[in-house]
């Protein structure tokens, strides 16, 4: 029988999902700062391919749109470590000093706590006068003057915002709501002041509690709803009328309001909001039933992103050229080869799903040495890859050494993007790891996963 002090016991009331997921998220940031990197990287957080692909179309664009005399404002919402702004302006910078010496970047965040973070982030203060930092929240913000920026850029901020989910049968909407329960034994302070503390973000006093977010657990059902007097909700019906009944459906609410202020804030020769994410990229994804609609990464709550849904939004705001395009693509003709993530390379290992996760570590940290032969980075920097709770002392001894003896211009992050001709040069030496030359030739081979990382940008 469970001890009467390791009951899960409610944090508030069952709340529509966006609801729950903001108020926790804005927890998460709010508490964790620049350590929310321990619990997951993202395509720019450590490499650097995606922030060069983004700054070559960003100068090419400049350069028709003949900006390149005057200040070039750019704000990026949503920065994490600040990593993304740095390779940015170091790419510009060594391609084009001219228009480097013009550019405003704003990085923009809700979270003191991470914009703290940035300001410690050595790559970035070397563009020390281009970059400033301003804490705002990208979803209400109005605190720029209008039609004052030229471009805008995100990365994993919409699946972090408000998102709504509805699952249609018979003719009926049902909405999600969530319930958020924890054992009353984590917080170190009595329960009825715990739950004060977290309904009211006092992020102060639950920073000094044991680690409880990622111990929350989400109790869920669904509701009848009606919403015709949501914003957008004729689109969302038109939207729904296209798809299967009984599988959730996320409507990022959150991202619709992101490029309302988009639209806003864009001046009239501007180059576009851009924004990369993962989520499902068209109707066909959307439809296929079982797959994911949320995932939780150490206690951050996420939400896959509706592409179709959000182009269509766009639309109505006025945005008249939207694009969408999977993120790999973009690198990948940046660089004009074939990319993938040095994660997805090891999935195509044949004992991948066989192994125990410290081994899976291991053949990560293998491969990236078996990479770092022929690769090399423009940038130095030590890959941090501590061995996980659990790992016995064996493999832990190993995963340390591995990692320590990493090259310090090799694949920077396990979210790394390494090129076909990369792994081919690397083919010998990843043979021996056991992967099959038939395997890393069809890894490239775009498969049919229901969730994508995604390019968008709207102009
Ligand atoms: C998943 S992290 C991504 C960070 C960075 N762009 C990257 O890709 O590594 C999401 C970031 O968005 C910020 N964020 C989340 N909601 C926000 C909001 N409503 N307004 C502004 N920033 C927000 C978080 O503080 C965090 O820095």
């Amino acid at each position: 029988m469970a001890r009467p002090d390791s009951q899960l016991l409610p944090l508030g009331d069952f709340k529509p999902s966006d609801e729950w997921q903001t108020h926790v998220n804005a927890i998460f940031y709010g508490i964790k700062g620049p350590e929310i990197h321990h619990h997951f990287q993202t395509y720019v957080s450590r490499d650097y391919r995606l922030a060069h692909a983004l700054a070559d179309t960003f100068l090419e664009e400049v350069r028709k749109q003949r900006l390149a005399d005057d200040t070039i404002t750019i704000q990026e919402w949503g920065v994490g470590n600040g990593n993304l702004a740095a390779r940015f302006l170091s790419r510009l910078k060594s391609v084009d000093a001219a228009v480097y010496s013009h550019i405003h970047y704003t990085l923009c965040d809700y979270s003191e706590e991470i914009l703290n973070g940035v300001r410690v982030n050595p790559n970035l203060q070397e563009h020390e006068g281009r970059y400033f930092l301003k804490q705002v929240n990208a979803e209400t913000q109005d605190d720029f003057e209008p039609h004052s920026v030229h471009k805008i850029i995100s990365n994993e901020i919409w699946d972090d915002l408000a998102t709504s989910v509805l699952l249609q049968n018979n003719g009926m909407l049902y909405e999600e709501f969530l319930q958020p329960l924890l054992q009353r034994n984590i917080p170190n302070v009595p329960w009825e002041s715990f739950v004060e503390q977290f309904a009211g973000k006092d992020l102060d006093a639950l920073k000094k509690n044991p680690p409880f977010l990622e111990q929350i657990v989400w109790e869920r059902s669904f509701q009848r709803i009606d919403i015709s007097d949501w914003p957008y909700g004729t689109f969302i019906l038109k939207h729904l009328d296209r798809l299967a009944d009984e599988i959730p459906i996320p409507i990022n609410t959150g991202a619709f309001q992101t490029l309302e202020r988009a639209k806003q804030l864009l001046a009239e020769n501007n180059l576009g909001y851009t924004s990369f994410d993962y989520g499902m990229l068209s109707d066909h994804e959307l439809n296929l039933p079982g797959r994911p609609y949320y995932k939780l990464y150490g206690g951050q709550y996420t939400s896959m992103v509706n592409f179709p849904l959000i182009a269509e939004v766009g639309k109505a705001i006025g945005f008249a050229d939207v694009q969408l395009e999977h993120q790999h693509d973009f690198v990948g003709r940046n660089l004009s080869e074939n990319v993938l993530s040095a994660l997805e390379l090891v999935q195509v290992h044949p004992r991948i799903s066989r192994m125990e996760p410290w081994d899976a570590d291991l053949l990560m940290l293998q491969t990236l040495q078996a990479l770092n032969a022929s690769y090399r980075s423009p940038y130095k920097g030590q890959m941090d890859y501590p061995p996980m709770p659990g790992t016995p002392k064996k493999q832990r001894k190993q995963i340390t050494e591995l990692a320590r003896n990493l090259s310090a211009t090799g694949v920077p992050d396990t979210v790394a993007y390494i090129t076909e001709s990369e792994v081919a040069e690397s083919t010998g030496r990843l043979k021996k790891l056991g992967y099959g030359e038939r395997d890393l030739k069809n890894a490239f081979d775009r498969s049919t996963q229901p969730i994508a990382f995604g390019h968008m940008t709207l102009r």
